[in-house]
């Protein structure tokens, strides 16, 4: 995996309470975040007395590769979201100076905390669709701007294995956005990786959640094996 075909962008636990609906009682549960990368979930939950797992290809990297990865590509980032600032809901961030702080506020946390944890086994170097953990070792597993989001960089037969191997491993597995980030529409695969769960017994609820930026981006999906 190359580091410059990452997109490095990382969101706050704010961010996760409001996009997964994380109750008090939620937070309290055992979580892996797939995908974290460079969000700071796994480091300020952990500061809670949290108990989460984060899993990334990127943490194969070390702190200061990642760092310069950032910095290299936080002004393409700003400018590509100015560009389209239409596609996004100013409210709870004002606008793109706002979201530039917010963001990069996550990431040096992520980046303090991952540089002294990496040995702690809370950041783990793995990949969907294969991830190195046994049956229900999770209670939860979230996923947040990966699948579905990228529908156009993973194919719908993977975005169906991610899925069954995420349910696989927790109990309960809630993935937001579920739009496309090339035209925000609902992500093609959505319906057949749904068709695919159901067929294997797990049941599939799109849950409204208090949290939009990307514009229509409301629903999470919760998958829950049976
Ligand atoms: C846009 S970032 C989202 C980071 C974080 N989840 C957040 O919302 O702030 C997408 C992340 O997906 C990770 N990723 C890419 N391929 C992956 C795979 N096969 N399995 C798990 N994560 C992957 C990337 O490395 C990147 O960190």
């Amino acid at each position: 995996m190359e580091l410059s075909s990452v997109i490095h962008w990382g969101r706050s636990l704010s961010e996760y309470k409001a996009m997964f609906s994380l109750s008090n009682h939620d937070l309290g549960k055992k979580i892996l975040g797939c995908g974290d990368g460079p969000a700071s979930f796994n480091a300020e939950l952990t500061e809670q007395n949290g108990h989460v797992i984060s899993v990334d290809p990127i943490y194969r990297f070390n702190a200061n590769q990642i760092r310069a990865r950032i910095d290299e590509v936080y002004s393409q980032v700003v400018e590509q979201v100015s560009k389209n600032k239409d596609d996004y809901v100013w409210k709870h961030i004002p606008h793109v100076e706002a979201l530039g702080k917010v963001r990069m506020q996550a990431m040096r946390l992520f980046l303090a905390d991952y540089g002294v944890a990496k040995e702690s086994g809370r950041y783990l170097n793995a990949s969907l669709p294969t991830l190195p953990f046994d049956d229900g070792e999770f209670e939860i597993a979230l996923c947040s701007h990966y699948l579905f989001l990228y529908s156009e960089h993973v194919n719908q037969s993977q975005h169906i294995l991610s899925m069954k191997e995420l349910c696989r491993i927790a109990k309960e597995v809630r993935v937001y956005p579920l739009l496309s980030l090339s035209d925000n529409q609902t992500s093609p695969h959505l319906k057949p990786v749904i068709a695919e769960l159901e067929a294997d017994g797990i049941s599939v609820d799109l849950v409204e959640v208090g949290y939009e930026f990307q514009k229509g981006a409301t629903k999470m999906l919760v998958a829950k094996s049976v």
